[in-house]
């Protein structure tokens, strides 16, 4: 019964307010294509094959964050801080000055680490970034990351029910999945996450859930034989969009929509 007032209240000022709040996605005609960018403290799921500029998408919105003089959060999985770094600078931007001025924090985790989570947390709750980037989910596909058995997290009994599963099973990759977007929803942030597509493979992301979870999805595919790449807004909450494959180009200054 409580419940129920409690959700009335929240559709009632969703009514008042007809239109989300919206956070640029650091490139023009991509916010033109959204109502104006991301859903306001949403996750939007990136995917694409290897190579297809998901990594290159993120870098424009730290870029737009920094510029507003927000605070930022770069999780780099399994990637090196300084490679990412280099990388941004070859495709027009610098993100030291930003990260010198503590506006830009990266990070690299490791998730084979048991205490990979607690980081993550840890980082994420309690720092007010305003964006975040969690590049890639992929890895979590090879190994589900462990949790600390001695943490107070409410959900971490179900974890011991988990352990009776095989690791790398679909239960056990959702429990994971759905701690890390729990995780970023608290966080009040709006957050990009990536996740690699392999050929072949009929679902968004490469987990085959995250595109469930997410509030949006960014389709980026490349077509090798027409030298061509798309951007396709898959979906995103609360917003009217196209669904038009859109062309794209990446230069020495980020992705361009044609
Ligand atoms: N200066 C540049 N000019 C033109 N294209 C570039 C430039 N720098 C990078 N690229 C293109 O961007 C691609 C890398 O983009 P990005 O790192 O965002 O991909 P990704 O989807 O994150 O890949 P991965 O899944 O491997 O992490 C390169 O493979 C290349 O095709
Ligand atoms: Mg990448």
């Amino acid at each position: 019964m409580m419940e129920d007032l409690f959700y009335r209240e929240e559709i009632e000022k969703s009514k008042e307010k007809l239109t989300l709040d919206r956070v640029s996605t650091g490139i023009p005609k991509l916010d033109d294509l959204l109502q104006g960018g991301y859903p306001k403290n949403g996750i939007i799921l990136v995917s694409g094959p290897p190579g297809s500029g998901k990594t290159i998408l993120c870098f424009h919105f730290i870029d737009k964050g920094i510029k507003q003089g927000e605070k930022c959060l770069y999780i780099a999985v399994d990637q090196n801080v300084k490679s990412l770094l280099i990388h941004a600078c070859s495709v027009g931007f610098d993100f030291l000055p930003a990260m010198e001025k503590g506006l830009l924090k990266m990070i690299e985790v490791d998730i084979e680490k048991s205490s990979t989570y607690n980081r993550i947390a840890n980082e994420v709750i309690g720092r007010e970034y305003q964006r975040v980037v969690f590049d890639s989910l992929s890895p979590f596909i090879d190994t589900p990351f462990v949790i600390d058995r001695d943490v107070d997290f409410d959900k971490v009994p179900i974890i011991d029910k988990l352990s009776a599963y095989p690791a790398d099973s679909r239960s056990v990759l959702r429990f994971h999945l759905r701690r890390l977007f729990d995780l970023l929803r608290k966080s009040q942030s709006t957050s990009l996450v990536t996740s690699e597509l392999l050929e072949g493979k009929n679902t968004l992301s490469r987990d085959g859930i995250s595109e469930f979870l997410a509030d949006g999805v960014i389709l980026l595919s490349v077509d090798p034989l027409m030298d061509r790449r798309k951007l396709t807004i898959w979906k995103m909450r609360g917003t009217k969009h196209t669904l038009k494959p859109q062309d794209m180009i990446i230069t020495g200054r980020g992705i361009d929509i044609k």
